[in-house]
């Protein structure tokens, strides 16, 4: 798993800064993560912590994605946007993340793993509202080759982190099922929070996640339902 990690966050984003640079490409968005703020972090996490000590090779490589971002926008005048997404959630979330496996295990009555006391934090996003952030990191201005570096770091979170033992009291709510706790040691990578300062965002992107926790839940469950349907 830790090469692929290499290979694709770093290897590739490498590939694909070199062939921005050769076709002068305008500009560069880097899907990063909030993940590269690591366990020790002043929360909420703001952009200009600059003492980043990631606890997990995933979060390493993402850091490392940015650093060679920030080197090909220097370098090269090439106009670079990291956006540091903090989990995001909603329709078609990728399985093996926690809103996704929680509901599946849930409609089918299995149990579904908490780790540690289950206090841990994360600062879930709904996918329209990261979308949202993109847009508009695509569309900011920056400044022209000769001027400063053009190299911008934005987070793109929802600023509201919901405990884990929350998250599944609402995911009963929403799903009407009850969640079989099954209690498991913490992951060594996991970190005990993330919480995104989005003020830079607001004021430079005009980002204003506008998504409650309670909202995106429900979309994600109906959209859950009409694909992955129970069987009668
Ligand atoms: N999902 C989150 O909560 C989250 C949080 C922080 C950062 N990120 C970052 O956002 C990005 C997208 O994550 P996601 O969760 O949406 O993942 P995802 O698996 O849903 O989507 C990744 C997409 O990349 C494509 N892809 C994978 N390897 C590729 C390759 N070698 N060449 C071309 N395309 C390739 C896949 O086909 C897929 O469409 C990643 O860089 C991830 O590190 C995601």
């Amino acid at each position: 798993m830790r090469l692929l990690y290499e290979s694709v966050n770093i290897a590739a984003t490498v590939n694909l800064l070199e062939l921005c640079r050769e076709f002068q490409v305008k500009r560069f968005v880097f899907g990063s993560s909030s993940s590269v703020y690591g366990a020790t972090s002043r929360a909420p996490f703001s952009e200009d912590q600059i003492e980043l000590r990631p606890i997990s090779p995933y979060a390493a490589t993402k850091l490392a994605g940015e650093l060679m971002c920030y080197a090909y926008a220097h370098l090269f005048a090439l106009p670079t946007v990291c956006l540091r997404f903090f989990t995001v959630y909603g329709p078609r979330q990728r399985p093996d993340l926690a809103i996704h496996k929680f509901t599946e295990l849930m409609e089918k009555g299995q149990p579904i793993p908490i780790f540690g006391d289950g206090s841990t934090g994360r600062d879930y996003t709904y996918v329209d509202d990261i979308v949202a952030g993109v847009l508009a990191a695509i569309r900011l201005e920056l400044p022209s080759a000769g001027e400063k570096v053009s190299f911008e770091v934005f987070n793109l979170g929802n600023s509201h982190p919901v405990k884990l033992t929350e998250l599944v009291d609402l995911l009963e709510a929403t799903t009407g099922r009850h969640a079989v706790r099954q209690r498991q040691d913490m992951q060594p990578g996991d970190v005990p929070l993330t919480w995104a300062d989005v003020s830079k965002a607001e004021r430079m992107l005009g980002y204003r996640p506008a998504t409650r926790i309670e909202e995106g839940l429900k979309r994600f469950v109906a959209w859950y339902r009409t694909t992955s349907p129970l069987p009668v």
